[in-house]
């Protein structure tokens, strides 16, 4: 099995969730294709701090977070990225936080960019492709949307942290939703501890 998983960071608060998601997939060991959207690199920034060039986020994730995994990064421009095509062996996709522009955009196979290009090749070769969609309240258009995606064969992997295993920080709720993702793809990891009845 591959041991590559892509991963977009949309224009959508939480960016949290996607740092404390490639923590868990570079302790896992996994191949990190990311790729980051305008408006999530601006969220990179003000609310993940990354105040670092954008060519040297992998370094700098791979600094921060060790593990035996690495990161690669693609520009969402770029049509001509491996993960652009089915041919290249991969084990899924998450797109997290996904905003509500790229969910319309995958659920319409718009592929109108690298992000929506990738999840709609994830569909195709019908691999995980883990969305998890940051709006609130959702109108009518959002909760059609995620329904197309998920009977198109998405997993729809909404940011809600449990409170049973006694979060204390930030990063404890969103290792939460981090530890699900990861489960999704079938890796197993100790982001939070599991529920073991009363
Ligand atoms: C600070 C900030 C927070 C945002 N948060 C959300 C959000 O939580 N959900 C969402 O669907 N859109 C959100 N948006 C709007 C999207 O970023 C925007 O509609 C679009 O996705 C941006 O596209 P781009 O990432 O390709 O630049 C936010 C925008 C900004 C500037």
């Amino acid at each position: 099995m591959s041991n590559r998983i892509t991963l977009a960071v949309t224009g959508a608060s939480g960016v949290i969730y996607a740092l404390r998601t490639i923590r868990g997939l570079l302790i896992a060991g996994v191949q990190v294709d990311l790729v980051v959207s305008e408006t999530g690199w601006m969220l990179l920034r003000d609310e993940g701090g990354y105040e670092g060039k954008r060519v040297e986020i992998a370094d700098y994730l791979e600094g921060e977070y060790g593990g035996d995994g690495s990161v690669r990064l693609h520009q969402a421009s770029d049509f001509a990225a491996p993960i652009a095509s089915g041919s290249v062996a991969s084990r899924g996709m998450v797109v997290v936080p996904c905003a509500m522009k790229y969910l319309s955009g995958i659920a319409l196979g718009a592929s109108s960019n690298l992000i929506e290009r990738a999840a709609d090749v994830t569909l195709k070769e019908r691999r995980p492709l883990v969305i998890v969609p940051r709006e609130t309240p959702m109108n009518l258009i959002h909760l059609r949307n995620q329904v197309t995606v998920a009977e198109a064969g998405a997993t729809v992997l909404p940011a809600n942290p449990a409170f049973y295993q006694k979060p204390e920080t930030f990063e404890d709720l969103a290792d939460f939703v981090a530890g699900r993702i990861l489960s999704i793809f079938g890796l197993e990891h100790s982001l939070y501890p599991s529920w073991k009845g009363e």
